[in-house]
């Protein structure tokens, strides 16, 4: 059933905001702790729909997971690939992109059939870039549609021939898709990665005992291994903190503090962005927890001025881009955003949609075919009937920009929402201040 979101304007935003655990790191550990030897307790764990598609992957797969509360939980690991169970049916991914390509890396190492769907926007979604580089592994893969989308079939095998691969496109996913095939392979796989993407599968196998390091743009894993179990805290998600972040520096006098945020460099590209273009941010405290940077980081609003994002950026705030637009709508002066092509090929083509709503609320922007193009100064912004167009990132920044409207904004679908973070809702009514 579809729900529909009522966002009233707001003058500020003020507190702290409550973010569920990183969904990244949330799965990688959920993978790494089933393919352990051994009980691993993680804590912190991310909430929403793709996390659940994971969880019940696992648990297909023959491992066991028992939840200690509802972001607590022990995994009792199989011992590596070769000990996973071959599914009786497919697997649902649901929505979850990370779920079907780290996966199909992981199955590449059970000796048995998988199958991988998804619902209808992760059925379009492309998957070619891990088909065909699995395949070198000795592994045999087919998907639908000429090999280039779900539901992907895959036969894997207990041992595997280590990769070299250069990635085509700057992809976290395939990266950690692979290095995952890398632990069941008979030797040392090696991934070259040109643009840097986030490093939490190379950090967690690390600390899982498993000999994976970086050598400039070459990532090497060595198989085959079976990583140690362990106990993980997860730290807050930087992507679900991006949309109290945006909504602090579209509001002058907001001050918001996200405790315990994951800071890996990888990932904080956004709040550079956002203090370059005027926002106060400070990091409070520093820690690191498992070779992952976490810490306390207070933002305030300021007037925001228009920048140029180009392709080098990319990578490291490629989920955050439909929030940084929003700011980049509000701020005074042009912004640009180049070589993003990518974003056609997320969970919705962002490209379009986030033109379609920005549009809505009254705004100026020009889709190019990487980018988009913001000339700012966009208040005052006319209240919309606004769409999460499946897409839980264009909800999370329409419903921030909602907050900048002159009048009441209804978001339909919202319960697109809760693929990532279920209780944003409930946090952006704490903080968002009439
Ligand atoms: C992710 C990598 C990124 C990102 C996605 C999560 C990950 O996707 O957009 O939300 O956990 O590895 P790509 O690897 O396709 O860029």
């Amino acid at each position: 059933m579809g729900r529909t979101l009522e966002i009233t304007p707001c003058r500020r935003f003020r507190g702290e905001p409550r973010l569920p655990g990183d969904k990244s790191i949330s799965h990688r550990a959920l993978l790494l702790a089933g393919l352990a030897d051994g009980t691993s307790r993680i804590t912190g764990l991310a909430a929403g729909w793709d996390l659940l598609a994971t969880r019940e992957a696992l648990r297909r797969l023959g491992v066991a997971i028992d939840l200690i509360s509802e972001s607590a939980v022990t995994v009792v690991g199989v011992g590596g690939a070769s000990h996973l169970r071959e599914p009786e049916e497919p697997i649902p991914c649901l929505n979850s992109g990370t779920t079907a390509r780290l996966l199909a890396g992981v199955v590449a190492g059970l000796p048995g059939l998988t199958v991988l769907s998804g619902d209808a926007s992760l059925r379009r979604r492309p998957m070619r870039r891990v088909i065909e580089p699995l395949r070198e592994t000795g592994a045999r893969l087919w998907g639908r549609a000429q090999d280039t989308c779900l539901p992907l079939c895959i036969q894997g095998q207990a041992r595997l021939r280590p990769l070299s691969y250069r990635l085509p496109v700057p992809s976290a996913q395939v990266k950690s898709a692979l290095l995952l095939a890398g632990l069941a392979a008979d030797g040392v796989t090696t991934i070259e990665e040109p643009v840097p993407t986030r490093d939490h599968t190379e950090t967690m196998l690390r600390a899982a005992g498993i000999d994976c390091q970086r050598t400039g743009p070459l990532i090497t894993v060595s198989g085959p291994a079976v990583p140690q179990p362990g106990d993980r805290a997860i730290p807050g998600d930087p992507s679900a903190g991006a949309a109290f972040a945006v909504g602090a520096a579209i509001h002058p006098g907001s001050h918001i503090v996200l405790r315990r945020l994951g800071l890996n460099p990888t990932r904080t590209g956004f709040l550079d962005i956002l203090a370059r273009m005027g926002a106060a941010v400070e990091v409070l405290e520093r820690a690191e927890a498992k070779g992952e940077p976490v810490g306390d980081v207070a933002i305030k609003g300021r007037g925001l001025r228009g920048l140029d994002l180009g392709p080098a950026d990319i990578p490291g705030l490629i989920d955050e881009i439909p929030l940084l637009a929003v700011a980049m709508a509000l701020a005074e002066g042009p912004s640009t955003i180049r070589g993003a092509e990518e974003l056609r090929r997320k969970e919705s083509d962002r490209l379009a949609c986030l033109t379609r709503e920005l549009q809505r609320f009254g705004l100026a922007v020009t889709e190019t075919a990487d980018g988009l193009t913001l000339p700012g100064g966009g208040r005052p912004v006319a209240p919309a009937f606004a769409d999460t167009h499946g897409d839980h990132r264009i909800g999370l920044a329409v419903a921030i920009l909602a907050t900048a409207a002159t009048g009441t904004t209804l978001l339909r679908d919202a319960q697109w929402l809760d693929v990532s973070f279920p209780g944003f809702e409930a946090e952006l009514r704490r903080v968002a201040t009439p």
